[in-house]
C-alpha cells in the first residue's frame, strides 16, 4: 500500500514537471556577454550591479564580485559544449574560453593580497573551471593554492570558523552565511596540495556555521558575532536584510547552496539534513506571486516590496545540487520543479532585453538603498543554472 502511494505520487509529480523558460536559452545571453567583454576597461575592471536604468557599472578588481564575470564566459563556453553553436542560440559568435581566460588575468594580482575577506572562493571560481578545461594549467593552479591561503589564514580554532568580515575591534569575529560558498576553494587546493588542514577548516566552519546561523524553522541569521579569544556567540544580526529577526533571501539562497555542495563533498549526512532545512522554509516563505522578495520578512507595504532576481537564480542552483544529491525520486523530483518554477518566475519579472544584464530586479543592498538593479552573479547563476538543466537532459538548447 505504501509502495503503491509512493509510486502514485511520484508519477503526479513526474507528469506536473515544470517546463524551463524559453528566456535561458535564448541568443540574448551570448550576445549581452559578448558585448560586456567587448566593453571590459583597460586596464580591467569588472562589471558588479547596473544602474536602474540596465547600465553596468565597472569596479576594480579588488572587488568580492570579480571572478563572477570571467567565469560567466566559462559558463558559456560550457553551453556551447553541452549545446552546438547555431544560428538560433547565438553561441557561435565568440571563443568564450579565450574571453574568460583573458579576463580571469586581472583577477592574478590579488593572489598577493585583498581586501576581499572570506570571499577568496568567489575570486577563485575563474581559476576552478579552468582546470576543469585544462588540469595542467600552473597559473589557475597558483591561484586557487594562494586564495586558499588566504582563507585558511583567516581560521580561527577557538571559534572553529574563518573571519568572514574585518572589524576595527579585532576581538568582534564576524561569519555571515554567505561564508559557506567560499569552502569549496579549501577542497580545491587540498586536491592540489595534498594539505589535508584544508578541509579540516572547512568542516569545522560548516559545523560552526550549523550550530549558530541557522534557527529552529530553518531560516538564518546573515551575521553571527564571536568572541574571538573565548569562541563565544556575542551577537546575532542582520547587515543586509530587514531586521535581526529577519531572513534576507539571498543569504538563506547560499546557506541551502553552501551546505548541499558540504554534503556533496564529504558525504555527510548532517549537511544535506540541513540544506533540506533551509530549503523547505525558502520554499514555504515564497509569496504567491513565486517572486522571491529581498527579505521573506520585509513589509509588504508600501507595494511593490521589492525582488531580488539573484536570491531566485542562486537558490535555483542551489535546489539543483540538492536534487542531484536525494536520493528519493520524488524528493529530488519537488526540488528540481522548484527550481525550474523560480527559474520561470523570475524570468517572467526580471528578463530584460533591453538591459545590459540579463535579469533586473536585482536587490544588492537594500538597507544601503542599492535596489532595481542587474547584478553579475544573478545573471551567472542564471546562465549556470540552465547549463544544469540541459547537462540533465530536462532542457533543450534552443
Ligand atoms: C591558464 O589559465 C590562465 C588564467 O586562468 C589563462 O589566462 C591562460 O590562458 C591559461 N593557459 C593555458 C595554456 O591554458
Ligand atoms: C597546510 O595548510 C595550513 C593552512 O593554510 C597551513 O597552516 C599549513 O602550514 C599547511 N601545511 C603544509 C605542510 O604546507
Ligand atoms: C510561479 O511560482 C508558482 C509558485 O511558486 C508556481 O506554482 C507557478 O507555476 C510559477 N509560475 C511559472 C510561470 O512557472
Ligand atoms: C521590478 O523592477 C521594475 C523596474 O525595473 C520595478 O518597476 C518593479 O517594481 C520591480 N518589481 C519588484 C517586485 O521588485
Amino acid at each position: 500500500m505504501h509502495t503503491l502511494l509512493t509510486l502514485l505520487y511520484s508519477c503526479a509529480l513526474a507528469s506536473a514537471a515544470a517546463t524551463p523558460p524559453a528566456e535561458l536559452y535564448s541568443s540574448l545571453i551570448p550576445q549581452k556577454v559578448l558585448a560586456t567583454f567587448k566593453a571590459l576597461p583597460n586596464p580591467v575592471k569588472y562589471p558588479q550591479w547596473t544602474s536602474t536604468s540596465g547600465t553596468w557599472q565597472y569596479f576594480s578588481p579588488d572587488t568580492w564580485t570579480s571572478g563572477f564575470f570571467p567565469v560567466t564566459g566559462y559558463e558559456v563556453n560550457t553551453r556551447r559544449t553541452l549545446c552546438s553553436a547555431t544560428p538560433a542560440n547565438g553561441l557561435g559568435i565568440a571563443d568564450w574560453l579565450a574571453l574568460g581566460r583573458t579576463a580571469s588575468n586581472g583577477l592574478i594580482p590579488l593572489e598577493n593580497g585583498n581586501g576581499q575577506g572570506h570571499d577568496q572562493g568567489f575570486l577563485s571560481f575563474p581559476f576552478v573551471e579552468e582546470l576543469l578545461v585544462n588540469p595542467d594549467n600552473a597559473t589557475a593552479k597558483t591561484a586557487i593554492n594562494a586564495f586558499a591561503k588566504i582563507l585558511a589564514n583567516r581560521f580561527n580554532p577557538v571559534v572553529g570558523a574563518t573571519r568572514s568580515w574585518d572589524s576595527s575591534d579585532p576581538t568582534n569575529f564576524q561569519v555571515i552565511i554567505d561564508n559557506m560558498m567560499n569552502l569549496e576553494l579549501l577542497f580545491h587546493a587540498e586536491t592540489l596540495t595534498g594539505n589535508s588542514t584544508l578541509s579540516k577548516i572547512a568542516i569545522a566552519h560548516a559545523d560552526t556555521t550549523m550550530k549558530n546561523h541557522i534557527r529552529a524553522d530553518g531560516s538564518t541569521w546573515h551575521v553571527v558575532e564571536y568572541n574571538a579569544n573565548t569562541g563565544a556567540v556575542t551577537r546575532k544580526r542582520t547587515a543586509q536584510g530587514y531586521s535581526d529577526s529577519s531572513t534576507w533571501s539571498r543569504g538563506q539562497a547560499w546557506g541551502i547552496y553552501g551546505f548541499a555542495n558540504m554534503y556533496r563533498l564529504t558525504g555527510n549526512e548532517d549537511y544535506i539534513v540541513t540544506a533540506r532545512r533551509l530549503a523547505k522554509y525558502f520554499l514555504d516563505n515564497i509569496p504567491a506571486d513565486g517572486i522571491v522578495p529581498w527579505d521573506f520578512n520585509a513589509p509588504l507595504i508600501p507595494a511593490p516590496r521589492p525582488a531580488d532576481s539573484s536570491a531566485s537564480t542562486i537558490a535555483a542552483n542551489a535546489l539543483l545540487l540538492l536534487a542531484k544529491h536525494e536520493s528519493v525520486p520524488a524528493s529530488a523530483q519537488m526540488y528540481t520543479d522548484a527550481a525550474i518554477n523560480l527559474l520561470s518566475n523570475i524570468t517572467r519579472l526580471a528578463w530584460k532585453p533591453s538591459w545590459q544584464s540579463l535579469l533586473s530586479n536585482g536587490t544588492v543592498n537594500k538597507p544601503a538603498n542599492n535596489q532595481l538593479t542587474g547584478t553579475v552573479y544573478g545573471d551567472y547563476y542564471y546562465i549556470k543554472a540552465g547549463n544544469e538543466l540541459i547537462s540533465r537532459n530536462l532542457a533543450k538548447c534552443t
